[in-house]
Protein backbone atom coordinates (compact mmCIF):
# COMPACT_ATOMS: atom_id res chain seq x y z
CA UNK A 1 0.00 0.00 0.00
CA UNK A 2 1.34 3.72 -1.02
CA UNK A 3 0.10 6.30 1.31
CA UNK A 4 0.60 10.15 -0.29
CA UNK A 5 0.33 13.28 2.13
CA UNK A 6 -0.12 16.72 0.76
CA UNK A 7 2.62 18.22 -1.54
CA UNK A 8 5.11 20.26 0.24
CA UNK A 9 4.50 23.24 -1.92
CA UNK A 10 -0.10 22.63 -0.73
CA UNK A 11 -0.54 22.72 -4.18
CA UNK A 12 -3.23 20.21 -5.36
CA UNK A 13 -1.89 16.89 -7.29
CA UNK A 14 -1.73 17.97 -11.22
CA UNK A 15 -2.72 15.01 -14.34
CA UNK A 16 1.09 14.88 -14.67
CA UNK A 17 1.47 14.07 -10.72
CA UNK A 18 -1.23 11.70 -11.03
CA UNK A 19 0.26 10.40 -14.19
CA UNK A 20 3.31 9.65 -12.64
CA UNK A 21 2.53 8.30 -9.47
CA UNK A 22 -0.03 5.89 -11.43
CA UNK A 23 2.99 5.21 -13.35
CA UNK A 24 5.80 4.66 -10.48
CA UNK A 25 3.31 2.47 -8.31
CA UNK A 26 3.03 0.10 -11.02
CA UNK A 27 6.99 -0.02 -11.52
CA UNK A 28 6.50 -0.99 -7.39
CA UNK A 29 3.78 -3.47 -7.54
CA UNK A 30 5.58 -5.25 -10.84
CA UNK A 31 9.16 -5.15 -8.57
CA UNK A 32 7.09 -6.44 -5.41
CA UNK A 33 5.38 -9.49 -8.01
CA UNK A 34 9.41 -10.53 -9.10
CA UNK A 35 10.85 -10.35 -5.68
CA UNK A 36 8.14 -12.35 -4.43
CA UNK A 37 8.79 -15.05 -7.84
CA UNK A 38 12.17 -14.54 -7.48
CA UNK A 39 12.29 -15.63 -3.48
CA UNK A 40 10.06 -18.68 -5.36
CA UNK A 41 11.93 -19.81 -7.69
CA UNK A 42 14.63 -19.86 -5.20
CA UNK A 43 12.85 -21.99 -2.90
CA UNK A 44 12.16 -24.00 -5.60
CA UNK A 45 15.88 -24.74 -6.96
CA UNK A 46 16.68 -25.44 -3.37
CA UNK A 47 13.86 -28.42 -2.89
CA UNK A 48 14.92 -29.52 -6.62
CA UNK A 49 18.63 -29.52 -5.37
CA UNK A 50 17.72 -31.72 -2.37
CA UNK A 51 16.09 -34.31 -4.35
CA UNK A 52 18.95 -34.08 -6.85
CA UNK A 53 21.13 -34.69 -4.20
CA UNK A 54 19.37 -37.16 -2.55
CA UNK A 55 18.80 -39.19 -5.81
CA UNK A 56 22.38 -39.16 -6.50
CA UNK A 57 22.98 -41.07 -3.42
CA UNK A 58 20.04 -43.77 -3.90
CA UNK A 59 21.74 -43.94 -7.61
CA UNK A 60 25.34 -44.35 -5.67
CA UNK A 61 24.04 -46.48 -3.02
CA UNK A 62 22.09 -48.84 -6.14
CA UNK A 63 25.60 -48.73 -8.10
CA UNK A 64 27.78 -49.70 -5.47
CA UNK A 65 24.83 -52.49 -4.72
CA UNK A 66 25.49 -53.96 -8.55
CA UNK A 67 29.24 -53.59 -8.27
CA UNK A 68 29.69 -55.72 -5.16
CA UNK A 69 27.07 -58.20 -7.47
CA UNK A 70 29.37 -58.48 -9.97
CA UNK A 71 32.34 -58.47 -8.06
CA UNK A 72 30.47 -61.36 -6.22
CA UNK A 73 29.46 -63.22 -9.78
CA UNK A 74 33.36 -62.65 -10.89
CA UNK A 75 34.95 -63.65 -7.58
CA UNK A 76 32.39 -66.83 -8.07
CA UNK A 77 33.18 -67.78 -11.70
CA UNK A 78 36.72 -67.86 -10.49
CA UNK A 79 36.38 -70.20 -7.94
CA UNK A 80 33.99 -72.51 -9.91
CA UNK A 81 36.56 -72.65 -12.26
CA UNK A 82 39.76 -73.27 -10.05
CA UNK A 83 37.66 -76.16 -9.04
CA UNK A 84 36.39 -77.50 -12.00
CA UNK A 85 40.48 -77.37 -13.38
CA UNK A 86 42.03 -79.53 -10.60
CA UNK A 87 39.59 -82.83 -11.72
CA UNK A 88 39.44 -82.35 -15.39
CA UNK A 89 43.25 -82.43 -15.30
CA UNK A 90 42.66 -85.41 -13.16
CA UNK A 91 40.50 -86.79 -16.17
CA UNK A 92 42.93 -86.09 -18.85
CA UNK A 93 45.79 -87.79 -17.10
CA UNK A 94 44.12 -90.91 -16.56
CA UNK A 95 42.87 -91.37 -19.91
CA UNK A 96 45.45 -90.93 -21.39
CA UNK A 97 47.62 -92.82 -19.38
CA UNK A 98 44.50 -95.88 -20.29
CA UNK A 99 45.13 -94.75 -23.78
CA UNK A 100 49.09 -95.37 -23.93
CA UNK A 101 48.71 -98.62 -21.92
CA UNK A 102 49.83 -98.26 -18.99
CA UNK A 103 46.89 -99.98 -16.90
CA UNK A 104 47.65 -102.97 -19.86
CA UNK A 105 46.46 -103.77 -23.46
CA UNK A 106 43.58 -101.90 -24.65
CA UNK A 107 41.14 -103.50 -26.95
CA UNK A 108 41.08 -101.52 -30.48
CA UNK A 109 37.65 -100.25 -30.03
CA UNK A 110 38.11 -98.56 -26.81
CA UNK A 111 40.88 -96.56 -28.58
CA UNK A 112 37.70 -93.95 -30.35
CA UNK A 113 35.21 -93.39 -27.72
CA UNK A 114 38.41 -92.50 -24.84
CA UNK A 115 39.91 -90.33 -27.38
CA UNK A 116 36.56 -88.48 -27.64
CA UNK A 117 36.71 -88.48 -24.14
CA UNK A 118 39.74 -86.61 -24.54
CA UNK A 119 38.21 -84.23 -26.87
CA UNK A 120 35.40 -83.31 -24.53
CA UNK A 121 37.39 -82.79 -21.76
CA UNK A 122 40.17 -80.49 -23.46
CA UNK A 123 36.87 -78.58 -24.32
CA UNK A 124 35.91 -78.33 -20.98
CA UNK A 125 39.51 -77.50 -19.94
CA UNK A 126 39.16 -74.44 -22.50
CA UNK A 127 35.73 -73.03 -21.54
CA UNK A 128 37.02 -73.07 -17.80
CA UNK A 129 40.27 -71.34 -18.99
CA UNK A 130 38.01 -68.54 -20.43
CA UNK A 131 35.87 -68.20 -17.69
CA UNK A 132 38.56 -67.80 -15.82
CA UNK A 133 40.35 -65.44 -17.59
CA UNK A 134 37.12 -63.52 -17.84
CA UNK A 135 36.55 -63.02 -14.45
CA UNK A 136 40.10 -61.72 -13.69
CA UNK A 137 39.70 -59.21 -15.88
CA UNK A 138 36.25 -58.08 -14.64
CA UNK A 139 37.68 -57.88 -11.17
CA UNK A 140 40.71 -55.86 -12.42
CA UNK A 141 43.35 -58.85 -11.32
CA UNK A 142 44.40 -59.34 -14.64
CA UNK A 143 48.21 -58.91 -14.87
CA UNK A 144 50.00 -58.99 -18.06
CA UNK A 145 53.95 -60.79 -18.21
CA UNK A 146 55.35 -58.68 -20.64
CA UNK A 147 58.36 -59.30 -23.01
CA UNK A 148 59.86 -57.76 -25.85
CA UNK A 149 58.85 -60.24 -28.37
CA UNK A 150 59.28 -60.48 -31.94
CA UNK A 151 55.53 -60.86 -32.94
CA UNK A 152 55.96 -62.25 -36.32
CA UNK A 153 57.83 -65.69 -34.70
CA UNK A 154 55.11 -65.64 -32.58
CA UNK A 155 52.68 -65.18 -35.61
CA UNK A 156 54.90 -68.11 -36.99
CA UNK A 157 54.86 -70.59 -34.42
CA UNK A 158 51.19 -70.66 -34.38
CA UNK A 159 50.57 -71.01 -37.68
CA UNK A 160 52.66 -73.98 -37.47
CA UNK A 161 51.10 -75.63 -35.01
CA UNK A 162 47.49 -75.46 -36.51
CA UNK A 163 48.58 -75.94 -39.84
CA UNK A 164 47.90 -79.82 -39.47
CA UNK A 165 44.05 -78.99 -38.41
CA UNK A 166 43.62 -76.86 -41.37
CA UNK A 167 45.60 -79.72 -44.10
CA UNK A 168 42.90 -82.12 -42.22
CA UNK A 169 40.28 -80.10 -43.76
CA UNK A 170 41.79 -79.57 -47.48
CA UNK A 171 42.31 -75.99 -46.77
CA UNK A 172 44.84 -74.10 -48.44
CA UNK A 173 46.81 -72.54 -45.33
CA UNK A 174 49.46 -69.48 -45.99
CA UNK A 175 51.40 -67.27 -43.56
CA UNK A 176 52.86 -63.87 -45.54
CA UNK A 177 55.23 -62.03 -43.75
CA UNK A 178 56.10 -58.54 -43.74
CA UNK A 179 58.50 -56.97 -45.92
CA UNK A 180 59.21 -54.30 -43.67
CA UNK A 181 61.73 -54.75 -40.76
CA UNK A 182 59.44 -55.31 -37.63
CA UNK A 183 60.83 -53.76 -34.55
CA UNK A 184 60.46 -56.41 -31.26
CA UNK A 185 57.47 -54.98 -28.97
CA UNK A 186 56.37 -55.97 -25.66
CA UNK A 187 53.39 -58.44 -25.02
CA UNK A 188 52.30 -61.30 -22.74
CA UNK A 189 53.69 -64.01 -25.36
CA UNK A 190 50.63 -66.14 -23.72
CA UNK A 191 48.09 -64.25 -24.26
CA UNK A 192 49.05 -62.71 -27.71
CA UNK A 193 48.90 -66.50 -28.71
CA UNK A 194 45.80 -67.45 -27.39
CA UNK A 195 44.53 -64.45 -29.32
CA UNK A 196 45.67 -65.77 -32.74
CA UNK A 197 45.64 -69.37 -32.06
CA UNK A 198 41.81 -68.44 -31.41
CA UNK A 199 41.92 -66.43 -34.99
CA UNK A 200 43.09 -68.88 -37.04
CA UNK A 201 41.30 -71.71 -35.20
CA UNK A 202 37.88 -70.36 -35.93
CA UNK A 203 39.34 -69.43 -39.59
CA UNK A 204 39.38 -73.13 -39.84
CA UNK A 205 36.63 -74.04 -37.96
CA UNK A 206 34.22 -71.78 -39.80
CA UNK A 207 35.27 -72.31 -43.54
CA UNK A 208 33.99 -75.45 -45.48
CA UNK A 209 36.24 -74.90 -48.35
CA UNK A 210 39.26 -72.78 -49.79
CA UNK A 211 41.63 -70.68 -48.09
CA UNK A 212 42.90 -69.37 -44.81
CA UNK A 213 45.84 -66.54 -45.01
CA UNK A 214 47.58 -65.03 -42.42
CA UNK A 215 49.88 -61.89 -43.03
CA UNK A 216 51.69 -59.79 -41.17
CA UNK A 217 51.64 -56.05 -41.98
CA UNK A 218 53.76 -52.92 -40.91
CA UNK A 219 52.82 -49.20 -40.58
CA UNK A 220 54.84 -46.65 -39.02
CA UNK A 221 52.65 -46.38 -35.91
CA UNK A 222 51.41 -50.03 -35.48
CA UNK A 223 51.69 -53.96 -36.16
CA UNK A 224 48.54 -55.94 -37.94
CA UNK A 225 47.63 -59.30 -37.49
CA UNK A 226 45.04 -60.48 -40.57
CA UNK A 227 43.50 -64.06 -40.92
CA UNK A 228 41.53 -63.74 -43.66
CA UNK A 229 39.30 -66.62 -44.85
CA UNK A 230 37.37 -68.13 -47.67
CA UNK A 231 33.85 -69.18 -45.60
CA UNK A 232 31.08 -68.35 -44.30
CA UNK A 233 31.71 -64.91 -44.14
CA UNK A 234 29.16 -62.18 -41.81
CA UNK A 235 26.71 -60.11 -41.71
CA UNK A 236 26.67 -56.51 -40.36
CA UNK A 237 25.07 -57.40 -36.92
CA UNK A 238 27.24 -60.45 -36.15
CA UNK A 239 30.31 -58.34 -37.22
CA UNK A 240 29.59 -56.05 -33.99
CA UNK A 241 28.24 -58.70 -31.88
CA UNK A 242 30.65 -61.63 -31.83
CA UNK A 243 32.86 -59.87 -29.72
CA UNK A 244 30.37 -59.78 -26.86
CA UNK A 245 31.03 -62.68 -24.95
CA UNK A 246 28.96 -65.79 -25.20
CA UNK A 247 27.56 -64.36 -28.43
CA UNK A 248 27.65 -67.13 -31.61
CA UNK A 249 26.88 -66.27 -35.10
CA UNK A 250 25.39 -68.24 -37.20
CA UNK A 251 28.67 -70.09 -38.43
CA UNK A 252 28.52 -71.36 -34.90
CA UNK A 253 25.21 -72.95 -35.77
CA UNK A 254 25.47 -73.63 -38.69
CA UNK A 255 28.54 -75.77 -39.00
CA UNK A 256 27.18 -77.89 -35.69
CA UNK A 257 30.99 -77.00 -34.13
CA UNK A 258 30.57 -76.87 -31.03
CA UNK A 259 31.90 -73.71 -29.11
CA UNK A 260 30.46 -71.44 -26.15
CA UNK A 261 31.20 -67.75 -27.94
CA UNK A 262 34.11 -66.47 -25.65
CA UNK A 263 37.26 -66.91 -27.84
CA UNK A 264 36.38 -63.62 -29.40
CA UNK A 265 35.53 -61.83 -26.25
CA UNK A 266 38.23 -62.90 -24.43
CA UNK A 267 40.92 -61.72 -27.37
CA UNK A 268 39.10 -58.30 -27.48
CA UNK A 269 39.60 -57.76 -23.34
CA UNK A 270 43.53 -59.02 -23.89
CA UNK A 271 44.16 -57.02 -26.84
CA UNK A 272 42.50 -53.63 -24.83
CA UNK A 273 45.08 -54.55 -21.89
CA UNK A 274 47.69 -54.56 -25.06
CA UNK A 275 46.36 -50.81 -25.77
CA UNK A 276 45.73 -52.43 -29.09
CA UNK A 277 42.39 -53.58 -31.06
CA UNK A 278 40.62 -56.51 -33.06
CA UNK A 279 37.68 -56.29 -35.35
CA UNK A 280 36.19 -57.99 -38.25
CA UNK A 281 35.40 -57.22 -41.96
CA UNK A 282 33.29 -59.17 -44.57
CA UNK A 283 31.61 -58.61 -47.61
CA UNK A 284 28.52 -60.11 -46.32
CA UNK A 285 27.51 -64.11 -45.78
CA UNK A 286 29.39 -66.76 -47.81
CA UNK A 287 31.81 -64.28 -48.52
CA UNK A 288 34.59 -65.09 -46.00
CA UNK A 289 35.73 -62.70 -43.35
CA UNK A 290 38.75 -61.31 -42.38
CA UNK A 291 39.40 -60.51 -39.14
CA UNK A 292 42.37 -57.76 -37.92
CA UNK A 293 44.32 -57.38 -34.93
CA UNK A 294 46.18 -54.27 -33.91
CA UNK A 295 49.05 -53.96 -31.91
CA UNK A 296 50.67 -50.51 -31.39
CA UNK A 297 54.46 -50.30 -31.73
CA UNK A 298 55.35 -48.26 -28.74
CA UNK A 299 53.44 -47.88 -25.35
CA UNK A 300 52.40 -51.06 -25.91
N1 LIG B 1 36.23 -66.78 -39.25
C1 LIG B 1 34.92 -66.72 -38.99
N2 LIG B 1 33.99 -66.84 -39.98
C2 LIG B 1 32.67 -66.75 -39.72
N3 LIG B 1 32.15 -66.59 -38.49
C3 LIG B 1 33.02 -66.47 -37.47
C4 LIG B 1 34.44 -66.52 -37.64
N4 LIG B 1 35.03 -66.37 -36.45
C5 LIG B 1 34.02 -66.22 -35.56
N5 LIG B 1 32.82 -66.29 -36.16
C6 LIG B 1 31.50 -66.19 -35.52
O1 LIG B 1 31.67 -65.54 -34.27
C7 LIG B 1 31.15 -66.34 -33.21
C8 LIG B 1 31.96 -66.10 -31.95
O2 LIG B 1 33.29 -66.60 -32.11
P1 LIG B 1 34.12 -67.02 -30.83
O3 LIG B 1 35.46 -67.47 -31.26
O4 LIG B 1 34.02 -65.92 -29.84
O5 LIG B 1 33.28 -68.23 -30.21
P2 LIG B 1 33.07 -69.71 -30.75
O6 LIG B 1 34.06 -70.03 -31.83
O7 LIG B 1 31.63 -69.86 -31.09
O8 LIG B 1 33.36 -70.56 -29.44
P3 LIG B 1 34.73 -70.65 -28.61
O9 LIG B 1 34.43 -70.04 -27.29
O10 LIG B 1 34.99 -72.12 -28.54
O11 LIG B 1 35.80 -69.93 -29.37
C9 LIG B 1 31.20 -67.78 -33.75
O12 LIG B 1 30.24 -68.60 -33.11
C10 LIG B 1 30.91 -67.57 -35.23
O13 LIG B 1 29.52 -67.53 -35.46
MG1 LIG C 1 36.20 -69.52 -31.43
Amino acid sequence: MIVLGNKLSGDPYSKQDIELLVNLSSQASISLQNAKLYSQVDDLSYHLQEKVDEQMKELKEAYEELRQLDNAKSEFISMASHQLRTPLTAIKGYVSMVLEGTYGELPRRMHKPLKNVLISNDRLVKIVNDLLNISKIELGKMELEKELTQVEELVKSCYEEMKIAAEKKNLKISLKTSKDFLPKIEVDQLKLRQVISNLIDNAIRYTSQGSVEIEVRKTDSHIHILVKDTGEGLNEKEKKEIFGGFIRGTAGVNFFVEGAGLGLYVAKKFLSLHNGKIWAESEGKGKGSTFYVELPITNS
